[in-house]
């Protein structure tokens, strides 16, 4: 299975901390929101990955992650020329994606919860079809919303309902077969001028084949596309951290414990950030 972080938005909510620099590297809490994303793909045992970026953002971007070697990943970057929409993903990584499924996840979105990796895992195993994560929102308005039956299948799916037919949001996070790129060169653009990711989920919803994973209580997600929404998921990564005394969202702890790196490559990466609390825990790791 292929991975794919759409980090390609401009983040315009966030001006003017993104007038110069990317959205995704900004701190959340204690390292970069990219840092995030890129853990949840590697949880579910995902090695290639290809981030999309806007043209300005890329070196930047580079210049963090490099070709993936130092987190165990095999890393490839690619450009998204102007915001088209989400679903264009699967246009720009067709050549990646080839024959595979693929995990998209937005490079915004914090996933963290003690039952998540079992639902990765399931998603990945689903067969054909699609799986998206539903998680319950107070301003449905602002989201992809799904509306699923008493058995929880999905009935209906709309973006940024007017009238929205449930609380539940679509968060950035989906699992495609390899039908997806076929479907993604099926779209139009909507209204917004965009290739909708929605459009995308519904083409599998009309075919019988979405599967919908509910986040429960034990699981937390934040789109951290606001200042306030970056300052709450901070909080709760603080709090987190001291309450477990563990970090989260540490790509390169993931993959030493996957054994996708070997201990040399961890203690390179404590030296080089012994300054800081993350280069300690790197270190800790380590012993
Ligand atoms: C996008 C999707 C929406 C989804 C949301 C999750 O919205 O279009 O369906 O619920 O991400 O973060 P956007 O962030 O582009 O407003």
């Amino acid at each position: 299975m292929k991975g794919i972080i759409l980090a390609a938005g401009k983040g315009t909510r966030l001006y003017p901390s993104t007038l110069v620099t990317s959205k995704l590297l900004l701190p959340v809490y204690d390292k970069p929101l990219l840092y995030y994303p890129l853990s949840t793909l590697m949880q579910a045992n995902i090695r290639e990955i290809m981030l999309i970026t806007s043209p300005m953002d890329q070196e930047q971007y580079k210049a963090l992650l490099g070709d993936g070697s130092s987190f165990g990943i095999d890393l490839s970057y690619e450009i998204q020329p102007s915001p088209k929409g989400i679903a264009e993903a699967f246009i720009i990584g067709r050549d990646f994606i080839g024959d595979d499924s693929c995990c998209l996840i937005l490079g915004d979105n914090i996933f963290y919860g003690e039952t998540l990796v079992s639902k990765l895992e399931k998603a990945q195993h689903n067969g054909a079809g699609a799986t998206i994560f539903g998680y319950p929102v107070k301003d449905p308005k602002r989201f992809g919303i799904v509306e699923i039956d008493a058995s929880g299948k999905a009935i209906s799916l709309e973006e940024k309902p007017l009238h929205p037919k449930s609380n539940l949001c679509v968060t950035g996070l989906y699992f495609y077969d390899k039908k997806v790129c076929g479907y993604a060169e099926s779209l139009t653009p909507s209204k917004r001028g965009e290739l909708e990711i929605t459009d995308i989920n519904k083409l599998y919803l009309d075919a019988g084949q979405l599967s919908v994973n509910i986040l429960d209580e034990s699981c937390s997600w934040f789109d951290a596309g606001t200042a306030d929404s970056m300052l709450e998921a901070s909080v709760f990564v603080q709090k987190l951290e001291k309450n477990t005394g563990k970090l989260f969202g540490v790509p390169e702890a993931i993959a030493y414990e996957k054994g996708w790196i070997d201990r040399a490559i961890l203690l390179r990466r404590a030296q080089e950030q012994q300054s800081s609390n993350y280069g300690k825990y790197l270190k800790d790791s380590a012993d």
